[in-house]
């Protein structure tokens, strides 16, 4: 996820792309740019690190002209440096860009093979040189950026300038949001509403595979391949505030809805479906290195050590490896038994978790091979590892974490397709249902995502609960847990997940009518048990919320409340479920008048001990 803007217009653009690009920080922050088109040439400044450096360096050394574009970056492919900071050049041809693009190699090796040389590690690069292949050709600016936009795979939001055209900027989108900004004969485009309502309120929402060029103190719209478009402006009437939060009232809302897209992100380019096979594209250890593990050992904290939980029914079910999941603070004090047949996997979403980052460093004295899986690019996790996963779910706001959480799933999800393909555990007639299960999944999320509001009546039933207890069972388990943590960090109400087989030995103790208990019962291979634990729990008077499969009747029956899933394989169960429970904790937060974005004494990244 990153942020991009465009002004064109007759006022000074520097100052409303910076204003624009502050506004849109929280898409990204590792490294900032902005293109002015002054005098009939691109001038470019970027600098790594957040924006105030850029600021400081227009300040210091200040910029003309009335277009303009900016971007705030979120690294996904090339760290996070000056050189790979947009705007990106080719030619006379400067562009901003938000998304992935898939085929971004192929098309790299084609250029290349055209004398086109590359200056950053960055997928953006590519259309940049496309385009400036089209001009070569004889194409104009317009007609170039059509051009090179249908042969991208993957998804983009860009704004581009040309030298060839100074008066001109252009944007498109695919898969990556964007804005447009009708002023009079002054025009904005940015990845999200709020660089825009200073400006003007009159905004169009581009959808896939429409273009606008800006000309003359005018707006065109057609489609990327040509067809001209009439579109009709909406009135945008939100406050600033609501709008960075593109109408949520918190970001934790925000970013629970966006995860269908988050995963997309995750799979992108990486489900070789020709090939049969997944990329994994920094794992760091080639195949015959990866075939030579013996054991994995999974190193985590948090929300993130139960992501691990997860891995280890994956691995452990597809990979016939054995797999011990740890967390980090009891790893790195406890003299394990690694080496160089081990596998260590760390997991952090930050990348800069202290203990993480001490079992990594423990691991690799003792010789162990180590890989990461991390959102933020170039974390001291993600460099200290031999090889790194990014979930590419975009900068995480919420404390609690979210989309972070199921984009590590997703990741452990490949990593598991990856070495059972190169362990020969997983043959091509069994990748096939997998690669289909993933490609399904954001699909199965959006319905998830419709328990919103019955998550919300649930959350005032209970609100005067003192405690809730989680019961899951196999690879549900340790979304019992999460479910637990997301209702403690940020409702402050006691939870506790438990395997719902061992109630009995202990737990049972503490139902009575008074204690809600969340039961994670999807029909698969654990159901009847589950209906089982469920019953001894409805017994003795507990309160039971079910999480079932549609259509399940028998549980609708006996439990007191109900929120329905729809039916998935239980390998992707554990992300579905997690829609329900992140919504419970959610609207439990909220009901009390918690502050919902940063529970009390929670830090987004634990760098001590
Ligand atoms: C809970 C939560 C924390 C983190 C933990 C590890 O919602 O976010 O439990 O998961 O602090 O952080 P990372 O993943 O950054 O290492």
């Amino acid at each position: 996820m990153c942020g991009i803007v465009g002004y064109i217009g007759q006022q000074p653009a520097p100052p409303i792309i910076l204003e624009g690009l502050q506004k849109l920080e929280y898409r990204g922050y590792d490294s900032a740019g902005i293109c002015t088109i002054d005098g009939g040439q691109a001038h470019i400044r970027r600098s790594k690190g957040k924006l105030v450096n850029l600021a400081r360096l227009l300040a210091a050394v200040p910029m003309q002209g009335s277009v303009a574009i900016g971007h705030t970056r979120w690294a996904t492919h090339g760290k996070p440096t000056e050189t790979n900071a947009h705007p990106h050049k080719a030619g006379p041809v400067v562009l901003v860009h938000n998304g992935i693009i898939e085929n971004y190699l192929t098309l790299k090796k084609d250029l290349h093979c055209n004398n086109h040389n590359f200056k950053s590690d960055t997928d953006t690069e590519v259309i940049a040189h496309l385009i400036e292949h089209e001009m070569v050709r004889g194409s104009g600016f317009e007609e170039a950026v059509r051009a090179a936009l249908q042969e991208l795979k993957g998804a983009y939001a860009v704004c581009l300038v040309s030298e060839t055209e100074p008066g001109m900027m252009i944007a498109a989108k695919h898969g990556s949001p964007l804005v447009v900004g009708l002023g009079d004969r002054e025009f904005m485009v940015a990845s999200d509403i709020p660089p825009i309502l200073p400006h003007t309120r009159e905004m169009v929402f581009l959808e896939d595979d429409e273009m606008v060029v800006f000309k003359d103190g005018s707006a065109r719209f057609s489609t990327v391949s040509g067809d001209s478009l009439t579109k009709i402006a909406r009135h945008i009437d939100w406050s600033p505030l609501l709008a960075e939060k593109d109408g949520y009232r918190h970001f934790m809302l925000k970013e629970i809805f966006e995860q269908p897209r988050t995963v997309q992100d995750t799979l992108a380019g990486r489900l070789l479906e020709d090939e049969e096979d997944v990329c994994l594209e920094d794992l760091g250890l080639n195949d015959s290195e990866l075939a030579q593990v013996r054991r994995i050992c999974i190193v985590a904290c948090g929300t993130s050590w139960h992501s691990g939980l997860v891995g280890k029914y994956l691995l452990e079910e597809h990979c016939r490896l054995p797999v011990e999941v740890d967390i980090a603070s009891e790893f790195r004090y406890r003299n394990p038994v690694i080496g160089p047949e081990t596998l260590l996997i760390a997991i952090s979403q930050s990348g800069e978790t202290a203990d993480t980052l001490a079992a990594v460093r423990e691991a690799t004295i003792r010789g162990a091979r180590t890989i990461s899986i991390c959102n933020v690019i170039d974390s001291s996790i993600a460099r200290e590892t031999e090889g790194v996963i990014y979930t590419h779910a975009g900068p995480e706001i919420g404390v609690a974490s979210t989309k972070a959480f199921v984009t590590q799933l997703v990741a452990l999800y490949l990593l598991m397709l990856r070495l059972g393909r190169v362990g020969g555990s997983i043959t091509l007639e069994r990748m096939l249902p997998h690669f289909a299960t993933l490609l399904h999944l954001p699909a199965l999320m959006e319905r998830a995502l419709r328990l919103d509001s019955a998550a919300e009546s649930i959350a005032r039933r209970y609100q005067h609960a003192g405690d809730f207890l989680y019961l899951g069972r196999g690879i549900n388990y340790p979304i019992a847990l999460e479910g637990a943590l997301k209702m403690k960090e940020l409702s402050y109400i006691h939870a506790e997940g438990y395997p719902a087989g061992e109630m009995k030995h202990g737990p049972i103790a503490l139902i009575d009518e008074n204690l809600p208990v969340v039961v994670l019962a999807l029909k698969d291979r654990h159901y009847q048990k589950v209906i089982s634990n469920m019953e001894e729990v409805i017994a003795r008077g507990g309160r039971v919320i079910a999480i079932c499969t549609e259509g399940d009747n028998e549980v609708a029956l006996k439990a007191e409340s109900v929120m329905y899933l729809p039916e998935c394989s239980e390998w992707i169960a554990p992300i579905l479920l997690s829609i329900p429970l992140q919504l419970l904790a959610y609207h439990m937060s909220s009901i009390k008048g918690n502050d919902v974005d940063q529970p009390r004494n929670l830090a987004k990244s634990v760098t001590v001990e």
